[in-house]
């Protein structure tokens, strides 16, 4: 199956009450463990890219070829998109020309002005072309300490006007926080959540910062409208924390003398990604809904 756009996917899941992962790559080893896991389970997924990953990966032409030869190679059928995740404007217009099928422009540090501007701009390039596209309102408050307690609170009113410029799905803070959660946080706001939802009644809705909340939080979301959930911490966590065991436990020096086997030492994490993968989809309950 070629790339897809997140819009077939998230419409479908947003009519059902489920959500579909983001699972950002940052290598073929990534990259092969959320394809294959997603198989296993026959759920949609997408493969989220950051402008620091694509980079890494030698620029967003490349990541559009090895995905798409992966699917091919692998034999994967379920339905898989690339979006790139928090794009400046300049860096959607080049995932654009490079053949991704979907992109999300973050204007949210943008003042309210010129981010509804720059979305109208992408919007009406999208939608000539067919792909799809995400929005992000900007965040308030929420500063404790220096630790953000709260987290992002996205203003509904602002929200509405986003979604209305024709945004395919909109990200839009309600609590939640990119990384580890401090112990001070409050929780997702689903007063906030609700009220957005009343304002943009019939665009799915993103939650970013997916590691680390408590499993009947994200359900709660689901129920109120977020259909695409945002996860990267985690399987950076636990890819970390396998290849660590692994090299403890002296594995890596397997081969002395003959040589070292990077495939080896990557193994380990490979796996630890497919665990945690495949945990989410149950949990979003993406499965079987390919
Ligand atoms: P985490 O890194 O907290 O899982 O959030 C990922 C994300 O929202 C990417 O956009």
């Amino acid at each position: 199956m070629a790339l897809v756009s997140v819009k077939e996917m998230l419409t479908k899941a947003f009519a059902n009450g489920y959500a579909v992962g983001q699972f950002n790559i940052n290598n073929l080893e990534w990259t092969k463990a959320i394809l294959t896991t997603a198989q296993e389970m026959n759920s949609p997924v997408i493969l989220g890219v950051s402008e620091g990953a694509a980079k890494y990966m030698t620029g967003y032409k490349t990541v559009v070829a090895m995905c798409a030869a992966m699917i091919d190679s692998l034999k994967i059928t379920v339905p898989v998109a690339i979006h790139l995740d928090h794009g400046t404007y300049e860096g959607a217009l080049k995932a654009i020309e490079a053949g991704f099928p979907s992109i999300m422009f973050d204007g949210s540090s943008l003042p309210i002005a010129e981010n509804i501007a720059k979305t109208t701009e992408l919007v009406a390039l999208c939608q000539a072309k067919g792909l799809s596209i995400e929005a992000e309102v900007g965040p308030i408050g929420g500063e404790e300490d220096g630790v953000h307690g709260k987290g992002e609170q996205a203003d509904p009113e602002e929200c509405a006007k986003i979604a209305a410029l024709g945004v395919t799905i909109l990200a839009a803070g309600i609590g939640n926080i990119h990384g580890i959660y401090p112990p001070n946080w409050q929780g997702l706001d689903f007063e906030r959540l609700a009220a957005i939802k009343r304002r943009v009644p019939a665009v799915p809705l993103v939650l970013h910062g997916g590691t680390g909340i408590p499993d009947e939080m994200i359900k709660h979301a689901i129920s109120l409208g977020v259909a695409k959930i945002n996860v990267n911490t985690e399987c950076q966590l636990v890819f970390a924390a396998a290849t660590r065991k692994y090299i403890e436990a002296g594995k890596d020096l397997d081969h002395k003398g003959k040589g070292f086997d990077p495939r080896k030492l990557l193994a380990p994490g490979y796996e630890a990604i497919k665990a945690s993968v495949k945990e989410k989809i149950n949990l979003f309950g993406s499965a079987n809904r390919a």
